[in-house]
């Protein structure tokens, strides 16, 4: 009897630490994000009737670990619209914010999973710059998130300690205060990452390439929605530099098959403008909608739009809740356009290390997997789903009481 208990002890034992152990690839059922590999965490996607957990992607893959010393706009990257609107967040004035929110963690968290465009509100406000939402153009209180310095400042300390990897800022203006956005770069220690407006090419020419970018440390690319900061504060206008569609569900910017140019935008052919970014939101954002949004809608859009901009990939893909799909979401979106930025592949991960462009790319890795760890994968599978969990730690702990008997 002891024996037998002992055994199957042990036996549980192994089936726990191998529960445990068994990083889950994308797509498997989980409990908790621990439980799945990097890059992926753990949540239900229900509005496409995914109700068990699995494991999403939340990082796309860093290009430039494939190919480097390519233009800038030879890249594409996942950006995050209203980055600062975060779910639960209150107001630095301390009162409740009545604005919508449109993203799951902090500014460092987004910038940690490969987010590399931050879409900022910015509006004058308590004799300052703050992140905000208006009504009416202006800022209040329970619309008001915080001073932007503070999301500023998480930006210098990213790119101090990341020395090779650039950000770009996307900020939807209300400043009228003079120089205004120049004090709370200034203020924030960003200048000295300043990418001149300079060296930003006018006709449809290359970028600089990413790595003459980092080695001058210009790593900061800032565009403004007010042309004449362009003159006045030697901020970048951003239609000058780029095309975008329309975005929101009620003027047909998530309309599938159709990609316009936003009203403020050149249209989405328009070549001159060296960069195209690809924006799908709704008006109002949703964080139930959006895994599902951010799933294959999201990959047709950016599909979608790159036959309208002339057979161009997006350079940013935008979105709300970007951590929410039922798999790939817009990390992957942003793998497939890098993967045909790059080196002309269908996604960055077939991309082969230092590959010239258009040779022949590698399997993806999931084609090549050995029969044994598919095998293995689905032999676990029932540890992976909840009631099976819970019966294993019940019945662990009443082996346990057993023994201790
Ligand atoms: C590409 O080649 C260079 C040497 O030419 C090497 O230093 C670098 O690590 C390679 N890059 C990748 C991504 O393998
Ligand atoms: C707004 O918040 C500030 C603190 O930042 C406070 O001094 C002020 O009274 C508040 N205004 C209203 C209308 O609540
Ligand atoms: C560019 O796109 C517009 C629609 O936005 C279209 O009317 C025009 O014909 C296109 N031009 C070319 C050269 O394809």
């Amino acid at each position: 009897m002891k024996n037998s208990i002992l055994t199957t002890t042990t036996l549980f034992v192994i089936l726990l630490f191998l529960h445990s152990a068994l990083a889950l690839k994308e797509g498997q059922i989980c409990l908790a994000d621990k439980n799945c590999d990097s890059g992926l965490h753990c949540e239900t996607c229900v509005a496409n009737g995914n109700l068990r957990p699995r494991c999403t992607r939340t990082q796309p893959i860093n290009p430039t670990s494939k190919v480097k010393g390519l233009p800038f706009n030879r890249y594409s990257w996942l950006t995050t619209h209203n980055s600062f609107a975060l779910l639960g967040q209150k107001s630095a004035t301390g009162s409740v914010i009545l604005a919508p929110t449109n993203q799951q963690d902090t500014i460092t968290s987004q910038l940690n999973n490969g987010v590399r465009g931050l879409m900022l509100d910015l509006y004058d406000f308590e004799n300052d710059v703050w992140l905000c939402h208006s009504f009416g153009g202006q800022c209040f209180n329970y619309t008001a998130f915080q001073p932007a310095i503070n999301v500023l400042k998480e930006i210098q300390a990213f790119l101090e300690a990341n020395p090779s990897e650039i950000v770009t800022i996307i900020i939807e203006d209300y400043v009228t205060s003079p120089k205004g956005l120049t004090k709370v770069f200034n203020a924030a220690g960003l200048r000295k990452y300043w990418f001149p407006v300079s060296r930003m090419p006018k006709n449809g020419g290359d970028w600089p390439t990413v790595d003459d970018m980092v080695q001058k440390n210009q790593r900061l690319v800032v565009f403004t929605s007010k042309a004449a900061k362009e003159a006045s504060e030697g901020i970048a206008y951003e239609w000058r530099y780029l095309v975008e569609n329309q975005y929101g569900n009620s003027n047909g910017g998530m309309k599938a098959g159709s990609c316009p140019n936003r009203a403020e935008s050149p249209s989405m052919n328009t070549t001159s403008r060296s960069l195209v970014l690809v924006n799908y939101f709704r008006d109002l954002p949703d964080g139930t909608q959006s895994c599902k949004d951010n799933s294959a809608p999201l990959l047709n859009m950016v599909n979608t739009c790159y036959q309208a901009a002339g057979k161009r990939w997006a350079n940013f893909i935008a979105v709300d809740f970007y951590k929410r799909s039922d798999g790939g979401g817009a990390p992957e979106a942003v793998d497939v356009a890098n993967g045909h930025l790059v080196c002309g592949c269908g996604n960055i991960a077939s991309c082969k290390a230092n590959m010239t462009f258009g040779a022949s790319c590698q399997l993806p890795v999931a084609e090549l997997a050995p029969a044994r760890e598919a095998a293995l994968a689905s032999s676990f599978s029932i540890l992976n789903c909840k009631p099976a969990s819970l019966l294993l730690s019940f019945a662990i702990t009443l082996l346990a009481m057993l023994v201790a008997l």
